[in-house]
């Protein structure tokens, strides 16, 4: 008979969160209970068709076998060990433990074997680095990817419920010709505007911590240090979906049409490639969707081994949820929800 196990889920009031207990349901994880988990402030509330939220504390989170984090990374460092210590193995949305060496950092159709070295706490990785990577694997398999040069088009929802209100606040008031609310969530207004600036610039870096997680991420994830990459990641009105446009250098040569056969037979990707017909993802048509989008793939006029491309997923769901739920999905699988000791986690 196949287990059910009791599940977490911290973060539960969120975009991601509220996904991850959809997604739960709707794929039908065996899940015998599942609890949401929220900040003080949520603590009591009802979500509908799950439970009370509750607020995180020693005796709340005793007896999981599984948590779902997705509350940042400050709530992950603390608590997240903390359910490993109690029996839980933590699949983590955050990036606190995206880099350490004792976590697997895993894409479902990328690198999913990496699950089987887990110590309690499995990562999900940033959301523009999830989508390029699973349209980069298969060509990273055939021909070796020697450099990548990467200029993202991110979403709001990507920074949080309060940023998609801010450019919706923003929008509403200049289309009415009104004086737009301060910006909070970003440096700059965001409405009608391209920032870039996603992510945070930490004191003496030239790039922000977006862009080094796409830099540092890629490389685990495909576990090839010698990848050279290069991002620019500009914060644009979008409501949800994560745009990337993608120079791709290989070791070996591809052409254009390899690539879209190679992307075509991979898992998790949809090819939408005829732009006499004006046909090219979207993120619009992205949304609600589960896969990664890629379409413009072409040769790189200015290199003889280097392709372009165009790379859109729902930033929420394969940038964060739907991997997640994936994760979980494997590890039970694989008999991989079983406790494990933290000490090495700090
Ligand atoms: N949005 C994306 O595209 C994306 C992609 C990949 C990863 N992530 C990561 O996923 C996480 C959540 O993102 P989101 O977009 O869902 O944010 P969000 O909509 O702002 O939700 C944040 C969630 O965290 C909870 N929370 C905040 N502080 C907490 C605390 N001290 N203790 C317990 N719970 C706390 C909030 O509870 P309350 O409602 O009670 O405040 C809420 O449930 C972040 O770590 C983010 O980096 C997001």
């Amino acid at each position: 008979m196949s287990q059910e196990y009791r599940v977490a889920v911290v973060g539960a009031t969120g975009q991601v969160g509220t996904l991850m207990l959809r997604l739960l349901r709707e794929r039908g994880f065996p899940a015998r209970e599942i609890v949401p988990f929220a900040s003080e402030r949520s603590a009591g509330k009802e979500i509908e068709g799950v439970g009370t939220v509750q607020a995180l504390t020693e005796e709340t989170i005793q007896g999981f076998d599984l948590a779902l984090f997705s509350a940042g990374g400050s709530t992950s460092g603390e608590w997240a060990p903390r359910f490993v210590e109690a029996g839980a193995v933590v699949v983590d949305n955050s990036s606190k433990w995206r880099m350490n060496d004792e976590v697997p950092l895993v894409v479902a159709e990328v690198n999913p074997d990496a699950l089987a070295s887990h110590k309690g706490i499995v990562a999900n990785p940033n959301c523009s680095t999830m989508q390029m990577v699973v349209a980069l694997k298969p060509i990273h398999d055939a021909a070796g990817i020697e450099r990548l040069v990467i200029s993202t088009y991110q979403a709001v929802s990507g920074t949080g419920k309060k940023a998609v209100d801010e450019l919706l606040d923003q929008s509403h008031a200049l289309l009415h010709e009104t004086e737009p609310p301060a910006p909070e969530a970003y440096a700059h207004q965001i409405a009608f505007n391209a920032l870039p600036h996603a992510g945070s610039f930490a004191p003496g870096d030239d790039h922000t911590d977006e862009e080094r997680k796409l830099i540092n991420e890629t490389r685990k994830i495909l576990g090839d240090e010698e990848i050279r990459v290069s991002a620019t990641c500009v914060r644009v009105p979008v409501v949800n979906g994560h745009s990337e446009a993608v120079n791709v250098q290989t070791r070996e040569e591809l052409s254009p049409e390899e690539a879209r056969e190679l992307l075509r037979a991979a898992p998790g990707i949809t090819v939408a490639d005829d732009p006499s017909s004006a046909l090219y993802p979207l993120a619009t048509e992205a949304t609600g969707h589960d896969e990664v989008f890629v379409g413009r793939i072409r040769r790189d006029p200015g290199h003889e081994r280097a392709l372009d491309m165009w790379i859109v997923a729902d930033n929420l769901r394969k940038g964060a949820a739907t991997n997640a739920v994936q994760l979980a999905e494997i590890l039970n699988e694989r008999d991989l929800i079983t406790p494990r000791a933290t000490s090495t986690l700090a």
